[in-house]
């Protein structure tokens, strides 16, 4: 402790209030530490294991007090709690013989306690404020529950909707992923980690891990250079503009090698050409799998990912294990790992831990601040903003609280699948069912309520899907039992909602389908209601785009609501009956069937691009081209009108800025907010250029009746691109804007930049 306390007093009496002076200060005091430190105890700091639960591989490290107590652990993950924190960092900065405090990790991924929609929800909120504010209130709750890190936010780039972890994620495009990325990192890290309510952020997963062949998870990735520089880094580069103090390695390999041991991605690309200056950690176990993609031995893989850039190992312990040998016979030089350590220490320092290791620990924090009536009002805004209406055939919704509505589905009583996956500290208890939120506003008088069908029925599946707490169940009732209670309601009813969608299991981290559609049995139960005549809303709960096809053409609405959350029922009880209006709008495209995958706005115009009546095209015999919903799509109870496109100049030159503009009119009778969304299409370029490309986005909210010119100002930052160099340059030649409210939106102008 008398050490610590040294420590802490020069710091103190180095301290000074600017950015420089304040990077001085750290240096000189990591220097001090680390010239006491012993190579065994760098390598030390280099330890991630996990202590706890939610793990999502093997546990490895045994003994791990033990380990803390010499000196051998730089931080651990899944601990949290004031107490569970306090316990071990009294181990740290008491017994070892430096004293140096532990970081507490943890993968708060939509809120820690207070569960938020899944990240693929919130993104289809396109409102980065809000975005940014969840961040903030998410970091706050962490971090009053002894959390300092998050491993968030992923910004991975999916395409492929049979990969889970399109959940996790913003989706397709990488101008919203990137903006959303920023939001995310702004909102945790608040420019000050010191502030002891602000949370690191992770970026993960460096890199290109949502590209995984066949959507299958942990596979392969192959990509060109134009692609990755184009589609695929934005958003991490993003993230690292906005300040992140930490990435992730991905699971998979880069250009034919693992991204754990890819020097150029980690260190060429992250640190030399992007200036990244915080820490690099692995994926669980990451160092470990180089093994299995085949890159060599224990010891060789563990020197390729410290000579890559990795500076901290998560749970596999090979450099606790394999770096001091591999420094001591001269094969890593003592100075790579000295580089790995003070990342980490740096990263303590900007955390306050060496002043104080109890950062932000205390019992009355954590009681005012965790669930607290301000985050979950933000949960409820946040999840009905996250809703898209999907398809809304003669305004049967909003509902009328005096029509006698039959809702049926096993999501109606549901709490536990609300608030998704990857929501480990959230209490599914706390979960608002979408049926006490009814009972709570209208009671149940019109109300008549039956189970219909149970999530799925496939035994075989719900096996795997139990295997890590999915906790699904199949009731007593046959399936055509509960069918048939089901249609004994929906035939008295004026209209019928039916919840459905997929156990949260079916999502998420090594949750990848071959199939998207609805459960087989769910998709019975909704033929079956079909038969009665009567109007269907059909609710979905999914973490992923689902293929819709048949619901599309068959229900009178859809509305998507992701998992939403701690506040799911209020939010669409609320939104069901119109005292909220959905406006979100989708991140990421609903394929039509399995086989349009990948299937993305963005893609490029090809040679001979789809002409019906033209055999020799690039098109399919059985389905179209398009998605079912398109990149950017969502319906509101209100219409909006789009007219008067128009730029204020058919030139731009090289230093100038035009406006593209549009005036938006609200045709409907209630208030509503639209995302006006600009796309620009690069007709000619040295490279191929895509079809379009999302290049900005506002949100207007108008009275019914109510018009407004929106507008946007077009400069030569927002035609850049990588060209066949991977120089970031934009080139004179045509081009077309597109302002509307969805992807697929045609009417455009055009411009010639000289
Ligand atoms: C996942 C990461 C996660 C880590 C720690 C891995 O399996 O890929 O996203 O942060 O586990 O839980």
């Amino acid at each position: 402790m008398k050490k610590l306390f040294l420590l802490t007093v020069i710091m103190a009496l180095w301290c000074c209030s600017d950015k420089t002076g304040e990077a001085d200060n750290m240096k000189i005091f990591v220097d001090e530490l680390m010239r006491k430190m012993t190579l065994e105890e760098k390598i030390g700091q280099l330890n991630l294991p996990t202590v706890g639960f939610d793990v999502t591989g093997p546990i490895l490290s045994s003994d791990v007090e033990a380990k803390i107590k010499a000196g051998l652990v730089g931080g651990v993950f899944n601990t949290f709690t004031p107490t569970a924190v306090r316990k071990l960092q009294e181990i740290a900065v008491n017994e070892t013989r430096l004293h140096i405090p532990l970081i507490f990790g943890y993968d708060v991924i939509h809120g820690h306690r207070t569960i938020f929609p899944i990240p693929l929800g919130i993104s289809a909120t396109w409102d980065t404020d809000l975005i940014e504010k969840v961040a903030v209130s998410v970091a706050d709750e962490a971090t009053a529950d002894g959390l300092h890190w998050t491993f968030s936010p992923m910004v991975d780039i999916a395409r492929d909707p049979r990969w889970g972890r399109v959940s996790e994620g913003a989706g397709e495009d990488p101008f919203l992923g990137s903006a959303i990325a920023k939001a995310m990192v702004k909102g945790y890290e608040q420019g000050d980690l010191s502030n002891p309510n602000t949370l690191m952020s992770c970026i993960k997963h460096f890199a290109l891990y949502g590209a995984a062949e066949a959507g299958r998870d942990y596979n392969t990735v192959d990509m060109s250079k134009i692609r990755m520089y184009n589609e695929y880094l934005p958003p991490y580069k993003a993230a690292v503009d906005a300040g992140a103090s930490s990435v992730m390695t991905s699971f998979n390999e880069v250009d034919g090698i693992p991204a754990t041991g890819n020097k150029w991605l980690l260190n060429d690309l992250l640190r030399l050409q992007w200036g990244f200056e915080g820490f690099v950690v692995t994926d669980y176990t990451a160092i470990m799998e180089m093994e299995n993609h085949g890159v060599g031995n224990s010891e060789q893989v563990t020197e390729r990912s410290i000579n890559a850039g990795v500076d901290m190992d998560m749970v596999s312990e090979y450099m606790l294990k394999y770096l001091p040998a591999l420094v001591k016979s001269g094969k890593i030089p003592e100075k790579q790992i000295d580089s790995a350590c003070r990342r980490i220490l740096e990263a303590k320092y900007k955390l306050g831990l060496f002043s104080d290791p109890f950062r932000g620990l205390s019992e009355e924090r954590a009681d005012t601040h965790i669930m607290s009536d301000e985050k979950l009002d933000l949960c409820r805004e946040a999840a009905e903003k996250s809703f898209v209406l999907l398809k809304n055939e003669n305004q049967v919704l909003p509902l009328n609280k005096n029509q006698k509505i039959a809702f049926i589905g096993p999501l109606i009583k549901d709490q536990r699948n609300l608030i998704g996956n990857w929501s480990g500290a959230g209490d599914w208890k706390r979960a608002e069912s979408i049926w006490s939120a009814l009972v709570e506003k209208f009671g149940t008088a019109h109300f008549d309520y039956a189970l219909g069908c149970n999530l799925i029925d496939d035994s075989c599946l719900m096996k795997k899907l139990n295997q890590n707490g999915g906790q699904l169940t199949i009731d007593p009732l046959s399936p055509q039992q509960l069918i048939n209670q089901a249609l004994q309601i929906a035939r008295n009813a004026d209209v019928i909602v039916a919840a459905l969608g997929e156990p949260f299991g079916m999502s998420g981290e090594a949750a990848s389908r071959s199939d998207i559609s609805l459960p087989e049995n769910q998709k019975t139960l909704l033929k079956a209601l079909k038969n009665t005549g009567k109007p269907i809303v059909l609710l979905l709960m999914n973490g992923r785009p689902l293929c819709l096809q048949w619901e599309n053409d068959n229900l009178d609405a859809i509305l998507e609501t992701w998992y939403p959350g701690t506040k799911a029922g209020e939010a669409i009880v609320n939104t069901i009956f119109g005292i909220a209006n959905p406006s979100g709008k989708l991140s990421i495209s609903f394929p039509r069937n399995v086989g349009q995958i990948p299937i993305y706005y963005n893609h490029k115009n090809t040679g001979r691009p789809m002409q019906e009546e033209q055999k020799y095209t690039s098109k399919y015999l059985d389905v179209s081209n398009d998605p079912l919903y398109p990149f950017g799509y969502g319906l509101s109870y209100s219409d909006f009108e789009y007219a008067d496109l128009s730029l204020s100049d058919s030139i731009l030159s090289e230093n100038g800025r035009i406006t593209a503009s549009v005036t938006l009119t609200n045709k409907g009778a209630v208030e509503a907010t639209e995302t006006v969304q600009l796309y620009i299409r690069d007709l000619a370029g040295s490279i191929t250029r895509p079809v379009k490309e999302l290049k900005g986005f506002q949100q207007v909210s108008l009275q019914p009746g109510e018009s407004k010119n929106v507008a946007f100002t077009i400069d030569t930052e927002l035609l850049k691109f990588y060209n066949a160099a991977l120089k970031y340059v934009c080139e004179p030649g045509d081009f077309h804007v597109f302002i509307g409210g969805n992807s697929a939106t045609k009417a455009h102008v055009g411009f010639t930049l000289k």
